[in-house]
């Protein structure tokens, strides 16, 4: 694969049509067009320019996918775990040598800053030791010389619709464990952020993972996304996104008789108690909600915060917020744009309805301007202050790099006010009380605690996943891969 990162300014352009093939996506280890031979266009949301094209796929290329994942099944599936597990470690490793790649592709069409290492080959390493440890169990019998075990097979074809928010860690939660138990696997990316999974399933072909393994079909929702789950060929479904689209795809699911893993976003609090290490605090409160963005289904989005301490607090945050620096992915800064015209005039709304239901802005507010906003999808970081639970700033996902301030007076409020939306994915709290940091811990209605931290950081193979509305099923954890098998009794007689 020969790659052009243009030399002047070498975090700035990259030779996308050398990466992912134009109008095209993966289906069976070839870059193909659409059926119809229709394409969708991806642009860089900092400046709204064209990138590249992907296929836009609909039923008749999901069925080709399907076709080509079950065609790719049963070599798969016979192949030594050994083997499997060693071709997602030879992945990992292809993707450490594209890293560079893999990240600026992803930034350039989610328009973020750079983070540093991605966290792709650690994930794909994490499963690649997992593959030969799926194991089943003996059984007891009720008499001698019988023997009765499980074994652990995988389901067959399997399907994942993703978000845009992290296109290349989304796919390889999904896809990793999926393909290392056996499965094969068609991935629906978001059509706003394509061509991260499709370099993703490039580098696996280049990593020797045989071809209909992994597919990728690029498409709009109601098109490739709709016939995903609906297909006869597909056995389990995977699903990240917003929960009107998961009900959808669930139902989907629920016709076709299949079982799906679902992770629909959040509204994470962040507890501060008054005794809370604020020098911490301050810091990790302000990147959970201005990391990517605020598009994060983990994003901080809620602080909950003693009354004592509120104004302290407050204005720890807004001097902070006025420091975080937005800027294009070419930039050194804290936050780039909001992906797309449509997710810009959500988050818009939602300061609109903050500001009409009489909460409060501390700092932010509006859309950013001058020469270097005006082309992209720029926001400012926004605090809302005297936030009550009922507004829908303290009720919906905005997925922006906005946070709803609300007070508490005691333990019990803190939790009601933690507890008091529909989700339930995240949450963090701010203590040095043991005691309390335990109590709220167990309190709180939400798939992650963070205690004096944020999300699983720090800690390998946490995982990841929803309470209430945040969905159900896990990723990233050992037991996820065990999501990816079905489990089969036999029962041997001796008495022969
Ligand atoms: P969405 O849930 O509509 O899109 C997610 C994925 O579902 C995309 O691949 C999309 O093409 C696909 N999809 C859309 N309609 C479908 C259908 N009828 N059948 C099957 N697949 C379909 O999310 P959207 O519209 O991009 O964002 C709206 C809001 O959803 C965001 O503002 C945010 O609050 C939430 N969201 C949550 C995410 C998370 O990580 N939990 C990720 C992205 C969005
Ligand atoms: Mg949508």
């Amino acid at each position: 694969m020969t790659v052009t990162l243009a030399q002047e300014k070498d975090t700035r352009r990259l030779d996308v049509g050398a990466l992912v093939p134009e109008g095209t996506h993966l289906v069976g280890g070839e870059w193909v067009p659409a059926e119809s031979g229709e394409v969708i266009e991806v642009i860089n949301p900092a400046t709204k320019e064209l990138l590249s094209t992907v296929a836009r796929g609909a039923a008749a290329d999901v069925d080709a996918a399907v076709d080509a994942a079950a065609a790719a099944l049963r070599a798969w599936r016979d192949t030594s775990p050994t083997v499997r597990g060693q071709l997602l470690y030879k992945w990992a490793e292809v993707c450490r040598a594209h890293e560079q790649e893999i990240d600026l592709l992803e930034r350039l069409e989610v328009g973020r800053p750079s983070w540093g290492p991605s966290g792709i080959p650690g994930i794909l390493t994490y499963v690649a030791g997992l593959a030969d440890k799926i194991t089943g169990q003996t059984l007891p019998t009720s008499m001698p010389n019988m023997l009765g075990l499980t074994l652990r097979e995988p389901y067959g074809v399997v399907g994942s619709i993703i978000p845009w928010n992290t296109p290349g860690p989304l796919t390889i939660a999904d896809v990793a464990p999926a393909i290392a138990a056996g499965n094969t696997i068609v991935v629906k990316p978001a059509e706003d952020a394509p061509l991260t999974p499709l370099l993703l399933g490039k580098l696996a072909l280049e990593a020797g993972i045989p071809p209909g393994v992994v597919n990728v079909v690029t498409g709009y929702g109601p098109e490739a996304g709709a016939a995903l789950p609906a297909h006869p060929g597909v056995r389990r479904m995977s699903f990240t996104g917003s929960p009107e689209t998961g009900s959808k795809v669930m139902e989907a699911c629920a016709k076709n008789l299949i079982p799906l893993h679902v992770e629909l976003g959040g509204k994470s609090p962040q507890v501060v108690l008054r005794d809370a290490p604020l020098d911490r605090a301050i810091p990790t409160i302000v990147r959970a909600i201005t990391f990517n963005t605020g598009q994060v289904c983990a994003a901080g989005s809620r602080l909950v915060v003693d009354a004592t301490i509120h104004d302290q607090v407050v204005e720890a945050l807004a001097g902070a917020f006025e420091k975080v620096t937005v800027g294009p992915w070419y930039e050194k800064v804290d936050m780039g744009p909001l992906i797309s015209a449509k997710q810009e005039a959500r988050v818009l709304g939602y300061l609109d309805a903050g500001r009409k239901e009489g909460a409060k802005v501390v700092t932010g507010g509006h859309k950013l301007s001058g020469e270097k906003f005006d082309p992209g999808f720029f926001v400012e970081p926004t605090i809302f202050d005297a936030v009550t639970p009922q507004m829908r700033i303290a009720q919906e996902e905005i997925f922006g790099p906005v946070l709803s301030v609300l007070t508490y007076d005691d333990e019990q409020e803190a939790l009601a006010i933690a507890n008091g939306t529909r989700y339930g994915l995240v949450s963090s709290i701010w203590t040095t009380d043991v005691g309390r940091a335990v109590r709220l811990a167990r309190g709180i209605e939400a798939g992650q605690v963070g205690i004096n931290t944020t999300w699983s950081r720090g800690v390998i193979g946490a995982p990841h996943g929803g309470y209430k509305h945040s969905g159900f099923g896990r990723t990233m954890s050992a037991d996820s891969i065990l999501d990816y098998t079905q489990l089969k009794s036999v029962v041997i007689d001796g008495n022969v």
